[in-house]
């Protein structure tokens, strides 16, 4: 059995991960840690939630007591870090939480890892440490580190963190850095999603700027495969960048989104731009590729659709999210 702590399980990115890789994996051990912050939501882990292999514990990753009590209670050998206050427009509202979680947090992980001599460490972060590109060219593993918002200059601080423990430990810490994700279980307040519902719910749909901001998008399944690939064989001391090849200004996705619900352009509203707005993303994924054989499986055209019904299909799961009910989850299966 491999032990692995997934931290920021209930979120996006990482249930979608649990609930894969349970089902492909039976050799995998996981204790999902996760303080069930605003983007937390254990309803996302259903499918998980029974099986004896799978372990819930609420709590904050910054909270070094109990992470050395879950690394010597479950013999952790393995971390995926996927908790971090993840957007970029709050980050902007207000930074402090995002240097607490994203740096601290982390700091915490390595110390504790390191301490208990881990077999791996792989540190989620993202394309949004390389900064912002013009017209041309793509984000290499080699480009600089130049993040633009509070959001993105706490992973970027993460990740040199990670590289540190990595030059000075020798710890066997793996980055990667992937482009935008989309994908069934996205907290609606992430483009995608919030575009779908608000059009569902014949809500304007808010455009920053002139809607021309490229971003490289890649379904979930495709990042998740990719993390697992690089828990296995990732090259200790490495980052590795995660991409689909599919760069798309937001205003195409957005029309997109409104032709397949057949509602009308006249509900986009062009708002004011986000202050900083990085102009594009766009990810040159060839070392994974290369390295570990890693590519996309799913085409854009197609997942966008399945994932647009997702949304059509679970009403009642974003319904929770807006209402707040998603909440009371928490309480109703640990009955407290
Ligand atoms: P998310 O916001 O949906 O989920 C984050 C999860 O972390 C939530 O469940 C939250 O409760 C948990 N969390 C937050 N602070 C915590 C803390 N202090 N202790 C324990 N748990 C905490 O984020 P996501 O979109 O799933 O992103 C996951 C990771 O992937 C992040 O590290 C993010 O930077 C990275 N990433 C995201 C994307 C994307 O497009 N969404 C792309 C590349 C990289
Ligand atoms: O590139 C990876 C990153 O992608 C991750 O590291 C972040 O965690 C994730 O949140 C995402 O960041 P973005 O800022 O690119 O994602 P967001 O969905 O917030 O915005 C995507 C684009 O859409 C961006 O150009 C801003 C624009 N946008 C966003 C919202 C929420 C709008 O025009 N209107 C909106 O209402």
């Amino acid at each position: 059995m491999k032990n692995i702590l997934v931290t920021g399980g209930a979120g996006f990115i990482g249930s979608n991960y649990i609930n894969h890789i349970l089902t492909e994996r039976d050799d995998y051990n996981i204790i999902n840690l996760d303080n069930l912050t605003y983007a937390g939501n254990l309803e996302n882990l259903k499918p998980s939630e029974n099986k004896k292999n799978y372990t819930f514990i609420k709590g904050n990753i910054s909270n070094s007591e109990l992470v050395n009590y879950i690394f010597n209670k479950y013999k952790i050998k393995y971390v995926i870090n996927f908790a971090a206050e993840s957007h970029v427009d709050r980050s902007i509202l207000g930074s402090e939480i995002f240097y607490r979680t994203n740096v601290i947090g982390t700091n915490v992980l390595l110390e504790i890892s390191r301490r208990n001599e881990i077999e791996k460490f792989v540190q989620i972060s993202t394309d949004e440490v390389y900064g912002s590109l013009g017209r041309e060219g793509l984000f290499t593993e080699n480009t600089p580190i130049s993040p633009n918002s509070p959001y993105s200059s706490s992973k970027a601080a993460a990740d040199m963190m990670v590289l540190a423990f990595y030059h000075t430990y020798k710890m066997p810490v793996v980055i990667t850095r992937c482009s935008n994700n989309y994908g069934p279980l996205q907290f609606p307040e992430k483009l995608i999603p919030l575009m779908i519902i608000n059009a569902l719910n014949n809500k304007r749909l808010p455009v920053y700027g002139d809607g021309m901001f490229v971003r490289d998008w890649i379904y979930v399944t495709d990042h998740n495969k990719a993390i697992d690939l690089v828990l296995d064989k990732g090259k200790i001391g490495e980052v590795y960048n995660i991409g689909a090849s599919n760069e798309m200004p937001n205003i195409k996705i957005i029309k997109l989104i409104l032709e397949y619900l057949k509602k009308s352009e006249d509900l986009i509203q062009y708002v004011k731009d986000r202050p900083g707005h990085d102009r594009r993303y766009a990810i040159d994924s060839s070392k994974i590729q290369d390295e570990l054989a890693w590519k996309p499986c799913y085409s854009f055209e197609t997942a966008i659709i399945e994932t647009i019904e997702w949304y059509i299909q679970n009403k009642n799961w974003w319904g929770r999210i807006i209402s707040g009910e998603y909440q009371n989850y928490y309480k109703l299966q640990y009955k407290i």
